[in-house]
């Protein structure tokens, strides 16, 4: 499509909207190809190194497979195997690693760990989630909501519950290509403010209306999507006591869906804390999207990879 990419996948809030219009087209088009025949060895001889200092199912598994879909190869790094900034420094691993993969996927704790990583690399880096964002995830969101509604201009999007790395990517997303967001979450778990003000930029640019509420019945009145995510993500183990004392009021049961748009969807990027943010009646009733948005992160990431690469 001559769109030229950078040469790194961090942040949503790096693209601009066409360029991620074009990745999710390249993943519509990528998804049909996979499932009439497969895909054409696009990434032929190209390894992905993964870089986890966290645990990960679906972000693991869907790039393996991913670069193995698409004639490539990935190679799985775990948490204690190289230390990354602990047994050696980050711009070592980096520059190190670089001769001997064509691309490297990290989940880090930091956010300055993987722009270090980038800084660091002569292939290009990608942000496998962060404590600040989730840009993999927010691709393969968009994905399915746009499979659901044709597209994600002007389509209702409320985030349930903590202002996490999953908000923050899936906000920017949404006011990058018009949706409307609302964010709804106890005082205290708001998105790192930066983060709020970019949103409201892109929001301005695109069309798309923001809110914030307490209130958890006012933010999904008209919802069409009603996400939501852990209490307690990776890394914030010591608070999981406190925080359940706050969101309670926040989870997604069947009450809450029951106010939103009848043809609404409910989405989770996974893992799903059952009985916590969201209650099995709505994980696995008829308005549930988590599995195909599972399967999903398998179709975006491909097109990011590809996209990539050709960049490179
Ligand atoms: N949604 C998601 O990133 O899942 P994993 O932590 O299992 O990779
Ligand atoms: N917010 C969660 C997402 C897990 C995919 C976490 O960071 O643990």
């Amino acid at each position: 499509t001559g769109v030229v990419m950078k040469k790194d996948f961090i942040s949503i809030q790096d693209y601009t909207p066409e360029e991620l219009q074009s990745m999710l087209d390249l993943a519509i088009q990528l998804k049909k190809e996979y499932f009439s025949g497969g895909n054409p060895p696009l990434l032929k001889g190209k390894v992905l190194g993964m870089i986890f200092q966290k645990p990960s199912l679906r972000t693991r598994v869907s790039f393996d497979m991913a670069m193995r879909h698409l004639g490539g190869d990935a190679l799985y790094l775990s948490p204690n195997e190289i230390g990354l900034g602990q047994r050696e420094s980050i711009a070592d691993v980096a520059r190190v690693l670089s001769g001997y993969v064509h691309a490297i996927m990290a989940r880090v704790f930091a956010h300055e760990h993987v722009l270090e990583l980038a800084k660091w690399s002569s292939v290009p880096v990608i942000n496998g989630l962060s404590d600040y964002d989730h840009p993999c995830q927010a691709m393969a969101d968009a994905l399915t909501i746009i499979e659901k509604f044709g597209t994600l201009k002007g389509v209702n999007v409320t985030f349930v519950g903590d202002g996490n790395n999953v908000c923050v990517s899936l906000m920017h997303i949404v006011t990058k290509l018009g949706g409307n967001f609302t964010h709804s979450g106890p005082e205290g778990y708001d998105m790192p403010k930066q983060a709020v003000e970019l949103g409201l930029q892109f929001a301005s640019k695109s069309g798309s209306k923001v809110r914030f509420t307490r209130d958890p019945h006012e933010a999904v009145r008209d919802a069409q999507v009603i996400y939501t995510d852990t209490w307690t993500s990776m890394g914030q183990e010591a608070e999981a006591k406190e925080r359940e004392k706050v969101f309670p009021p926040y989870q997604v049961n069947e009450q809450l869906v029951s106010e939103a748009d009848k043809d609404c969807i409910v989405m989770h990027c996974l893992p799903a804390h059952r009985g916590q943010e969201i209650t099995d009646a709505v994980a696995d009733g008829p308005h549930s999207a988590i599995f195909p948005q599972a399967h999903n992160r398998l179709h975006a990431q491909k097109a990011i990879l590809v996209r990539l690469f050709q960049a490179g």
